[in-house]
């Protein structure tokens, strides 16, 4: 048993993204608050947030457009309370960034300045997108976490890996209760107990599971495995985004080239720079990403294409260089110059629709843990999440998932001394290698059997595959000390097997789950989401029901 000191706080945060510190923010006025991250403290998906933030801000758009624009993207499985909700609080979310100093574009007017620049982007009817050029998140990112480090109810510990959450009645039976969570402290190997009042998960999403993604290597998951463990229901796993346009070149990992591109006019090309967005869809370049990146995914199999191309060169350089500097800076780097030639691009994973089921507080199935941003599923996306609109769940439900804690925050009492992480029965592993092949192995399948387009032949050779690695990894975890692979690995391999038992369940093609062998959507049973519930899952009277 090792002995380790146990950090004690009102609420652990786990995730320093958009979700994580708009909660914190909001949280220290009341409460002590710790924020964990499992890299530096500023990497997640927020930091790589390009296009912007959705909201009703032109006095020519409506709340009621917003909605319906999130409905018709979501393909019949939004929940229409949530989005109407969200909808109705993103311009206050937008007005508290912009209180907390995030500087978004602005229009440029002769006579001095303007009201803020919106961009378009797959899927709006109306331009609503406020940015900061085409590095929105980045503006959001580095502005909270300033506020934070500067708040003396936030303490920070970054390169903090959560393994899983400590709940009541897995240490002594009875009503159940997170009460915390054992957490890997990357810079000492050594496992350190987190005691809370409240738990809040934002740990992002787990587009990490397929080959290629758009993500950082961050996105593993983690926060959707420690609530399946933990006895939460999860949904909605089989709709995986992936973004139509992520730049295809060798030494351009993950990099995204921005829908809002396409918003200003770029358009996508083929090899020989005609045009055929048009056979697909009406809307053509902004048609919803689901319908885009299988639009590019098709031509790309049927002409045997490496890449397809995306041009916006015939729009003045100064424009392009204005709206788009890192796009355009990155790109140089790498020898495309997008003011006179157009970009190759390939679809990557990019957004984990689904996740923890939580209501419209946050709250989950497990009394006092919530979740926040990515890592859930609150009904807001349905079968597709339409653009921008993902950074705007993270705040609108930072701030609600806030609210609800600081009400309830006197009735919880501290929890009393957690045991110790026990490392009495395992050694160091003599075997690394098992866990960089499994974790090349599972991404591979999910890429090659669960990508944009799936079969039910595909998903049966996946799932027999991820039995596999699930037992082996399971055996290794049993055996060996943690390490910060082995963990990532066990929770890929959690999520990749909560994706393919979805997608098998989802007898029909709906948004971003496509499958040749149930081309149509199938109305017949209504619409439903895909809830599953894990073995020892004990509702609460705080759990959402589907
Ligand atoms: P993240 O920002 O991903 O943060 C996750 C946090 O959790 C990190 O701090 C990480 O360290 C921590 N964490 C994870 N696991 C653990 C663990 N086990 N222990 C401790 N900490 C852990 N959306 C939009 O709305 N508009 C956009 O323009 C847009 N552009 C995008 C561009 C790119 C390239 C990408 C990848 C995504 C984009 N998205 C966009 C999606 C959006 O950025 C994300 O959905 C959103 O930022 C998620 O925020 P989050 O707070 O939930 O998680
Ligand atoms: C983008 O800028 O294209 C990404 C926007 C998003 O994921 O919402």
């Amino acid at each position: 048993m090792t002995t380790q000191p146990q950090h004690t706080c009102d609420v652990l945060v786990i995730g320093s993204g958009a979700a994580g510190l708009t909660l914190a923010l909001q949280l220290a006025e009341t409460a002590k608050v710790i924020l964990l991250a499992k890299g530096a403290m500023n990497e997640g998906c927020t930091l790589h947030a390009q296009g912007g933030i959705a909201a009703v801000l032109d006095k020519d758009d409506t709340i009621d457009s917003h909605v319906e624009d999130t409905l018709r993207a979501g393909a019949g499985l939004c929940d229409p309370g949530v989005v109407q909700y969200v909808a109705e609080n993103a311009a206050e979310a937008i007005h508290a960034l912009i209180g907390h100093g995030v500087k978004f574009t602005r229009e440029r007017h002769e006579d001095g300045l303007g009201g803020y620049h919106l961009t378009r982007e797959g899927g709006h009817s109306h331009r609503r997108v406020i940015h900061a050029a085409d590095a929105t998140g980045r503006a959001v990112e580095t502005t909270l976490l300033k506020q934070a480090q500067a708040h003396p109810n936030i303490t920070l510990h970054e390169h903090r890996l959560a393994i899983d959450l400590i709940t009541s009645a897995k240490l002594r039976g009875g009503e159940n209760r997170v009460l915390g969570a054992y957490v890997f402290n990357r810079d000492t190997d050594h496992v350190e107990v987190y005691r809370a009042r409240f738990v809040v998960l934002a740990t992002g999403g787990a587009s990490k599971t397929y080959l290629y993604t758009s993500n950082p290597d961050l996105s593993t998951g983690d926060g959707i495995a420690m609530a399946w463990r933990a006895g939460c229901r999860v949904a909605n796993m089989e709709f995986n985004q992936f973004h139509p346009t992520c730049l295809y070149h060798p030494k351009a990992k993950s990099f995204l080239v921005t829908e809002a591109i396409r918003g200003e006019g770029g358009l996508l090309k083929l090899p020989d720079g005609s045009r055929f967005m048009h056979n697909f869809d009406e809307r053509e370049e902004l048609a919803p990403r689901d319908i885009v990146a299988r639009a590019i995914d098709h031509e790309m199999k049927r002409l045997g294409a490496e890449c397809l191309y995306l041009d916006i060169s015939h729009q003045p350089a100064e424009f392009i260089t204005e709206h788009f500097p890192n796009i355009y800076a990155r790109c140089m780097e790498l020898g495309i110059d997008i003011t006179r030639e157009p970009i190759p691009v390939v679809p990557a994973a990019h957004y984990t629709c689904g996740g923890v089921m939580t209501d419209i507080h946050g709250r989950t199935d497990l009394p006092g843990l919530y979740a926040i941003g990515e890592v859930t599923f609150t009904g807001m996306h349905g079968a597709n999440r339409m653009a921008s609109n993902s950074l705007l769940e993270c705040l609108v439900f930072g701030h609600s998932a806030a609210k609800d804690i600081a009400a309830h925050l006197d009735e919880i009492t501290q929890p009393a001394p957690l045991p110790a992480w026990d490392e009495s029965r395992v050694t160091d592993s003599d075997e690394e290698v098992v866990v960089s092949h499994n974790w090349e192995e599972l991404r591979h399948f999910m890429w090659d059997y669960v990508g944009i387009v799936r079969t039910d032949k595909r998903l049966q050779r996946a799932k027999r595959r991820v039995d596999l690695l699930a037992k082996e990894i399971e055996e290794y975890y049993g055996n060996f000390r943690v390490t910060n692979d082995l963990l990532e690995l066990r929770n890929l391999v959690v999520v990749a097997d909560l994706i393919i038992r979805s997608a098998m369940e989802r007898k029909e093609s709906r948004g971003l789950h496509y499958t040749l062998d149930y081309p149509e959507l199938d109305e017949s049973k209504g619409t439903r989401n895909t809830v599953l519930v894990p073995e020892g899952y004990l509702k609460s009277s705080a759990g959402k029901v589907a």
